[in-house]
């Protein structure tokens, strides 16, 4: 294994803020990177529907100087014959330099990265991360606040199910003074393991509410999102609260002056297109700081892999095979003879799932 971005925590704050510089850097001098990857090809594996990621990954190569093999769809991959994600990663260490994946399953793109002998960046795994997503965010945040502590950031909308949010709250957890307000319907709120494994182990200050217009006179930052349709095992319980919270203009009237509204796109109904003249809107900016801050997360790990740094990942308190994962998302619920692998947390007799972090009693 090489090292690779599975999420956030994978990355130091000291590289978090030296990537950020970089893609400063190359929104200032373009013409000094143009050529950095020469004769370096990128893979792009997406087993699931993609606009920005993908293709924000391929333009960020390609203005790197380098090249792009890949697929769009499972469907027009060996994965439709039943290859396993393993294997898939082992085949496209042979083709290419350095491969961003996403997969419905949690835990796939580290199945992958631990099995290929390139470095691997998730693009998205199921309900799970979403880092990179994570890093169009903090170029946003830190180009239009000027800072990345001190702030006050609501998330409002899916907050079970969005993995951009998961991935961002663990990007801020490693700043200080970041004041976190959730807004969400009842069932839609943040999964326990990032709320008691992120936010409350790292001592954030936090809310929970449904009010949303209550909450915005507050708020430095507001990142909203869509409910994940695709999420749902129940249907009716996605049309019930698909609607839950709309963005207006009339409601940007309660915001403070400054605050930054984000959006990791694709907007369903969430935001009212109206609110995209308001100066404050910053969501399209944030998908061309996504492009940036692929181009220099791909730098970082190319560099990396010929500089020989070896992957971070410590599993040396990991138990194998006692239990098995239960949670339906996870990659060990597809893929043939994959060891069920557990490791402690801070709670007695608790421990998470390697892979897509579900909490399970032994
Ligand atoms: C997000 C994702 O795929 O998780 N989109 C993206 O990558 N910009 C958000 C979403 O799909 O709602």
């Amino acid at each position: 294994m090489k090292r690779s971005v599975i999420d956030t925590v994978d990355l130091t704050v000291e590289e978090l803020d030296g990537i950020i510089q970089t893609a400063c850097d190359i929104i200032d001098n373009p013409k000094k990177y143009s050529e950095k990857c020469k004769g370096k090809k990128l893979a792009t594996l997406f087993f699931e529907p993609s606009t920005r990621t993908r293709l924000s990954f391929e333009a960020a190569m390609l203005e790197l100087g380098g090249s792009v093999i890949g697929f769009s769809e499972a469907s027009s991959s060996s994965a439709a014959k039943g290859e396993s994600v393993a294997d898939t990663a082992k085949v496209i260490s042979c083709y290419a330099d350095i491969i961003a994946m996403r997969h419905p399953k949690e835990g796939a793109p580290y199945v992958a990265a631990k099995n290929a002998s390139i470095p691997l960046i998730n693009a998205g795994d199921g309900s799970h991360c979403h880092p990179t997503q994570t890093l169009a965010d903090l170029l946003t945040i830190y180009r239009e606040k000027g800072r990345l502590n001190d702030l006050s950031v609501g998330f409002c909308g899916d907050l079970k199910y969005g993995r951009t949010v998961h991935s961002l709250i663990n990007a801020l957890s490693r700043y200080s003074g970041i004041k976190i307000v959730l807004i969400s319907p009842d069932e839609l709120k943040l999964p326990k393991y990032v709320r008691e494994g992120v936010i409350e182990k790292n001592g954030m200050e936090y809310v929970e509410t449904r009010d949303l217009e209550g909450s915005l006179a507050s708020l430095d930052i507001l990142y909203m999102t869509r409910i994940q349709r695709e999420r749902f095992f129940d249907a009716d319980e996605y049309e019930r609260l698909k609607d839950s919270y709309v963005l207006t203009a009339e409601k940007m009237q309660l915001a403070k002056e400054d605050t930054c509204v984000l959006h990791p796109l694709p907007r369903v109904n969430e935001i009212s297109v109206k609110v995209d003249d308001d100066k404050r809107a910053c969501y399209f900016k944030q998908v061309l700081n996504g492009k940036y801050m692929r181009m220099a997360l791909i730098l970082t790990l190319l560099e990396d892999a010929e500089n020989g740094v070896l992957p971070t990942h410590d599993e040396s308190h990991v138990v194998t095979n006692k239990i098995r994962c239960v949670n339906p998302r996870c990659i060990t619920s597809v893929e043939q003879e994959l060891d069920h692998k557990f490791e402690p947390t801070d709670k007695e007799g608790v421990y998470k799932c390697i892979y897509c972090e579900s909490e399970h009693k032994i």
